[in-house]
């Protein structure tokens, strides 16, 4: 069984939507911790509330990156984690702790990556008009949402779209498959080859 570990800077869906797929017996891991970096992201209640343990590391109680993400590495050895998830984790991580958790670090970003990557993927995706978008599991390296990638859902824009209407309907597809690649994960199903992520049965 691996052990999970999830950060999240904010509300906290995926994070619910991982426990729920935890709980029924979807994933071959169990959640051991999430940890945030606001006090207030409501991602800690959510784990708190399946009776998880959440912890929130203040930023303000370390000088620097480095420092910080020592404390993040402490705590995820400390608890024997397997992999790291980020849902929604608002900080950029240090080199050093990347190269810490080589392929063991997810991230789920809302767009078809490589397009529109970092901040406000959705945005930026209606912005440019594409007809299709949707959302990325990949595997976290020192680049900007650049690492291999993992599993992709496309999300026709449709017509009328707003960033609200398409960034729910993105969420729903980060909610079915950010649990499935977590899954494969955990059932050693998935190998790197340079940039090309291979899932077995
Ligand atoms: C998601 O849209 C994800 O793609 C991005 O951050 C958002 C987190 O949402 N990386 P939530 O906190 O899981 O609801």
């Amino acid at each position: 069984m691996k052990n999970i570990a999830v950060l999240a800077s904010g509300v906290g869906s995926n994070l619910e939507a991982i426990l729920e797929a935890v709980e029924r017996g979807e994933v071959a891991g169990r959640v051991v911790l999430a940890i945030s970096d606001q006090v207030e992201a409501a991602a800690l209640e959510k784990a708190r509330g399946h009776r998880i343990k959440a912890l929130f590391l203040s930023p303000k109680n370390y000088n620097s990156r480095e420092e910080y993400d020592q404390a993040l590495f402490d705590q995820l050895k400390k608890t024997q984690v397997d992999l790291v998830v980020l849902a929604g984790f608002m900080r950029l991580l240090s080199t050093y702790f990347i190269r810490s958790f080589p392929l063991q670090i997810m991230n789920i970003h809302p767009s078809l990556l490589p397009a529109f990557p970092g901040l406000d993927g959705v945005e930026q995706a209606l912005n440019y008009g594409v007809k299709v978008t949707g959302c990325t599991v990949h595997f976290v390296d020192e680049g900007l949402d650049s690492g291999p990638i993992i599993l992709q859902e496309a999300v026709p824009v449709i017509q009328n779209e707003t960033i609200m209407t398409l960034q729910q309907r993105i969420h729903a597809a980060e909610h079915r498959l950010y649990p499935i690649a977590i899954d494969l994960f955990c059932r050693g199903k998935l190998q790197v080859e340079g940039r090309r992520c291979f899932i077995f049965d």
